[in-house]
């Protein structure tokens, strides 16, 4: 796996737990990051302030712009994102898809009906020309913002998405950050097997620094 090496400049749609923890390694690592949330840049201004300057709060439509969007908000707040973005055409561009399809949270957390398809498939299905990637969306919070390298191994991170130079991407991208990344098939196949009810949801592993077996740490 190679390393990202150029600067990347990474918009995000949320600015809650999982982007301001994908914030942190990008900014570690030199990457440019544009927060965004619901209740304007302002509000973001404490978590940009911890960020330092390689991070900024934007509204939905500026983050949108980056050539690599995180998508972080609620499943619930998906529909109204994908509109304050405001994009017509992603063109290509790389959307990594963090959600997990929770219809509701409370009183229990209960899964969205899909059907057949699967949630980043849907996410898919939102954002025309747009090249998504699933990860991120298996770990909990605190194991994305935790220090993906232990002295027992590198946290696993798998990815899944349709376009292999995007998976390339994020992995590279994921690799940067300390984790050891995972690329699986498709957003159907390996979507599925990352998604809420997957066995892959919620695992946290780490992978041996001599290559040999994960060794499985926590599953929810
Ligand atoms: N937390 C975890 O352990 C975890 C782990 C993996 C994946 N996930 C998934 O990742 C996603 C984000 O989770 P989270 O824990 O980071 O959530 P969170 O802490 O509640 O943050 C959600 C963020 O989304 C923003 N948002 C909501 N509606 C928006 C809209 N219409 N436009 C732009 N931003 C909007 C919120 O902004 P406001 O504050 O202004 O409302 C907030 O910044 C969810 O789909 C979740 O299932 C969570």
């Amino acid at each position: 796996m190679t390393a990202a090496t150029s600067v990347m400049d990474i918009g995000m749609l949320g600015a809650g737990e999982v982007a301001q923890a994908i914030a942190g390694h990008a900014v570690s690592h030199g990457h440019q990051v544009t927060l965004s949330n619901r209740r304007g840049p302002r509000s973001i201004a404490p978590v940009v302030d911890r960020l330092g300057p390689l991070a900024r709060g934007g509204t939905p439509a500026e983050a949108a712009r980056a050539p690599i969007v995180l998508l972080a908000v609620p499943w619930t707040s998906l529909d109204q994102a994908v509109a304050s973005a405001a994009v017509e055409d992603w063109d290509g561009r790389i959307v990594i898809d963090a959600t997990n399809h929770f219809a509701a949270l409370t009183p229990r957390p209960v899964a969205a009906d899909l059907g057949e398809v699967t949630g980043s498939e849907h996410v898919a299905s939102l954002l025309p020309g747009a090249r998504v990637v699933k990860a991120f969306n298996t770990l909990y919070g605190r194991y994305i913002a935790a220090a993906p390298r232990q002295p027992a191994g590198r946290q696993l991170l798998f990815v899944a998405g349709d376009d292999r130079e995007a998976n390339d991407t994020v992995a590279a991208l994921a690799d940067e950050f300390g984790f050891a990344p995972v690329v699986l098939d498709g957003l159907r196949d390996g979507g599925r097997l990352m998604q809420l009810g997957g066995p892959l949801s919620g695992l946290h592993a780490l992978r041996q620094p001599s290559g040999s077996p994960p060794i499985p740490t926590t599953q929810s």
